[in-house]
């Protein structure tokens, strides 16, 4: 009726924050399986939410890349920038991924969309410990990590794991072990089973999940009954100063899963 959709789901996101073991809960309407502009309506949402919450002054704000994460980019207004001052980050290195849906391409919109600054992290690919190890001090890498370090906003998502890990191009024994491990979900380049084990961990520079607990404003966002089963599985591990934004589909589905 008219009163849910203006006062959104207060019962349901009570419910599922209980579920989920996380602070806060908010749910737009529909299904983003089916609605593509269902990840707007989460990116409206994040727009308003973070425009009430976040402190005067500079926040650094950690971004993860993928396709959700794109759609909510776009929603971001200059609302946000009024006695603020945004960065972005990219909250961890390149991923393999289509270069639209990288988080430096996040943040770079982001940027752009509320009148702040950005910066990029630039990593290769699949390179070794020993390979990587000296770019961690290189003079155009440290100081976004330095930045990562201080973030006190962090927005991502949560994906599939076997998606993920074809979307990456991941190895066939690595895809193999998600298999046998039984990897449901993966967020910041860690893949859960359905208990919210690690099972593997791609080698990244950049935030680790143990650092979201240090972070006042961690966002999760992520939509569609699709992604109900990974959304579980990670909660897990999320701190409980968690805001969860999802839809109802997703919502629905980890609520009848309970
Ligand atoms: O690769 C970045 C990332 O944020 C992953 O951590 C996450 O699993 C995935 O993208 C979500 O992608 P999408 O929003 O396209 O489902």
């Amino acid at each position: 009726g008219i009163m849910s959709s203006l006062m959104g789901f207060p019962q349901k996101e009570k419910r599922l924050s209980k579920l989920l073991g996380i602070d806060h809960v908010l749910i737009v309407s529909g299904n983003s399986d089916q609605q593509p502009q269902v990840l707007h309506r989460l990116g409206q949402l994040l727009n308003s939410t973070l425009s009430m919450l976040l402190p005067d002054g500079r926040n650094v704000i950690a971004a993860m890349g993928g396709t959700t994460m794109a759609a909510v980019a776009q929603e971001l207004t200059p609302v946000l920038s009024k006695d603020r001052q945004l960065l972005f980050v990219p909250a961890r290195g390149g991923v393999g991924e289509r270069v639209d849906i990288q988080a430096n391409a996040i943040c770079s919109q982001m940027a752009q969309n509320t009148g702040g600054e950005h910066r990029s992290l630039y990593v290769p690919e699949n390179v070794s410990e020993q390979t990587y190890e000296p770019l961690l001090k290189e003079p155009s890498i440290k100081p976004v990590l330095d930045l990562i370090a201080s973030a006190n906003v962090v927005v991502h998502s949560i994906g599939g794991a076997m998606t993920m890990a074809s979307r990456r191009h991941m190895p066939t024994e690595v895809v193999t072990k998600l298999q046998q491990d039984h990897a449901v979900a993966e967020a910041f380049g860690y893949f859960f089973d359905e208990d919210g084990q690690v099972v593997y961990k791609i080698p990244r520079i950049g935030l680790q999940i143990l650092d979201l607990t240090e972070i006042p404003y961690v966002f999760a966002i992520a939509a569609g009954a699709n992604k109900a089963k990974a959304v579980q599985a990670y909660m897990h591990n999320a701190p409980h100063q968690t805001w969860f934004i999802t839809d109802e589909a997703a919502a629905n589905s980890l609520l009848k899963g309970a």
